[in-house]
This record gives structure tokens, sequence and C-alpha cells, in this order.
């Protein structure tokens, strides 16, 4: 029984997430053996290599004063990435031998030019951006991260969308070699998300590959993940092989999980609670006084107009 355990690296989950978070969290994992088959990976297996990446481009996204940057050791060693274990800290342990090149991703659904394109040739056209954003998890932690991406906007008008292209699917890698917990656990994988395509094309999406000035490290999502800031953590899909161009929403992993707990759009408010916990406040990683979680994390300005007539609390 894993409940109550305490992470090698020593950091209790009870002292930041709201128990009945995590435990929840737990309980679809259980009777996949928390350690899963990650004992059976090499001594070799945590080796992310520090890479700066070249020619990163500074914006004004940035937050306000009196919030500053998570600690790098944070973003990259307190995650959620279940393909490679349930504990924080697993994905840092676990994720160091995914190989991320050659890497393709694979788009289709209704665009005018469908491909499998190399994830280089995928970045090599744009440039790339450092924007620091909030970043909120559902668990009601949260983090300021300095990524490094490319606004998907430009992406997805590459591909040519048709007036048929009214959502935008995402898929995570599914390797179970390389994913070990892939192996056994009852999630459905795939991992998958989705976006509406006015979600996806707003100037505040990116698809990122770096954060501090470096290249994704593995247990953030290497080499592709996506990031809409104004919305929970967990539709930031990770280590994405497949983005295609749908007419009906799209199912996501954690809906199909736990529907009356998480919607497709996961908007960030502190006006709906979960069902079995606030989201009124969170916890900054690194901070000790909780702060107020803010309308669309903050970016209700950007974003509010995109739900205009929406029922906020039906469409959670
Ligand atoms: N993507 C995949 N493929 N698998 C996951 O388990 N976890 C999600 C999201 N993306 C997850 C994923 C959740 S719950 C969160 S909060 C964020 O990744 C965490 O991202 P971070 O590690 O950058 O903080």
């Amino acid at each position: 029984m894993l409940i109550g355990k305490i992470a090698p690296g020593g950091v209790r989950n009870s002292e930041i997430t709201p128990r009945s978070v995590y435990l929840n969290r737990r309980h679809f994992m259980q009777g996949t053996a928390g350690a899963i088959a990650l004992a059976a990976l090499p001594a070799s297996a945590a080796t992310n290599e520090r890479k700066k990446l070249e020619g990163v481009v500074k914006t004004n996204f940035e937050v306000s004063p009196d919030e500053s940057l998570t600690k790098y050791d944070s973003v990259t060693g307190y995650n959620n990435f279940y393909e490679f274990g349930f504990d924080k800290d697993d994905p840092k342990a676990n994720a160091g031998n995914l190989r991320t090149r050659p890497w393709t991703v694979k788009v289709d659904g209704h665009v005018a030019k469908p491909g499998t394109v190399d994830i280089d040739d995928l970045i090599k056209p744009h440039r790339l951006e450092e924007r620091v954003y909030r970043h909120r998890c559902v668990e009601a932690w949260s983090m300021v991260v300095p990524w490094v991406g490319i606004p998907l906007k430009d992406i997805v008008e590459r591909f040519e969308p048709t007036s048929s292209a009214k959502y935008v699917a995402f898929q995570t890698l599914l390797d179970p070699e390389q994913m070990p917990a892939q192996k056994r656990s009852s999630i459905n994988w795939p991992y998958v998300e989705g976006l509406r395509i006015d979600e996806a094309v707003n100037p505040l999406t990116l698809m990122v590959v770096g954060l501090y000035g470096e290249v994704l490290p593995n247990q953030n999502g290497a080499p592709l993940r996506l990031v809409a800031p104004w919305k929970y953590g967990f539709k930031g899909i990770k280590s994405i092989v497949g983005i295609r161009f749908v007419e009906q929403l799209p199912p996501t992993t954690w809906n199909l999980l736990q529907p009356r707990e998480y919607g497709f759009y996961a908007n960030v408010n502190p006006k709906v609670d979960h069902p079995r916990w606030s989201q009124a406040t969170e916890r900054r990683i690194g901070e000790f006084r909780r702060r107020d979680t803010l309308m669309f994390n903050g970016y209700a300005e950007q974003v509010a107009s995109l739900y205009a007539g929406m029922d906020l609390a039906e469409n959670y």
C-alpha cells in the first residue's frame, strides 16, 4: 500500500497537495503496483543532460512583480507525468532514458496539408520565444515557469486546417518499453488532450520545447508539450506525437477517468470548486502563504471573450 509513503526526494505529497487530492489521484493507479516496472529500469535512467537552446527571444509575457520564478529544481523535480510513475519525483527519476530524437509528429484530420514531420523540421522555421507563465495544477499548487516555445497558432497555420476543424486533439507517445507505467495502469493509454480551435490559435497557447533557456527536460514533456496557461495543468499534454484536427469534441484522459471531476475546458476558475476540494486558493511551490487563485489563472483579459455566453460552472 502506497498511501502515506514519503517520496524518495523527501517531499511528502501531503505537505503540498491536499490529502484528498493526492489520495484520489493515486486511487486510479491502485492495483498497478506502485513501483510499476520502474525498478527494472537501468541505473543510468536519470541522465537528463542540460543543454542551452540557441536563438531564444525574450518576450514581454511576464507575471506580476510579486511573483518570482519557481526554482529550476522544483520545475523539473516536482512533476506529474504518470507514464513514469505517480509520485512527484518519479518523472525526474525515471524519464531520463526517453529517446526524444529521432521523433516525429503526425498531423492529420481536417487539414489541407497533413503529414508526419520530424520534430526538428517542425521547430526550425519558427522563432523560439521565452514566456514566463503561471502554471496552476488542478491539485491546487502552482508555479511560475519561463517556458520556451512556439505559438501553437503558427504551427497550426502551416497545416492549413479546413472549416471542418473545430477542435485539435493531441496524443502522447505510446511506448510501454520507454514509458513503463503504460504497461500496467488503468489509464487507457496513450494520454490524450484537446482544445477548441479558437483556444488552440489564441496567442497565449504555446508548443513548448524548453524551459529556463534550455532544452525541455524529459520529465517536463520533451521534446514537445502543450501549455495553455489559463487552464489547469492537465491540459498541458506532454511528449506529443499526434496532432489531429477534428470536427467533434475529442476525448481527454482525465475526463475519461473521472468525468464529474475533470471537464473538457478545465479553465482555472476559483469559483468552481473541484467536487472534493476548493479551488479558491493555491500553494505556490517555494512559498508558504497561500495565494488567491485568479480567474483564468490571471489571463482573463486575453481569454475571457472565448467563453462569452457559456456557463462556466457547467462547462468546467
Ligand atoms: N501529459 C502526459 N502525457 N502525462 C501526464 O501524466 N500530466 C498532466 C500534464 N501533462 C501528464 C501530462 C498534469 S496532471 C500536469 S499538472 C502537468 O502535465 C504537469 O506538468 P509539469 O510537469 O510541467 O509541471
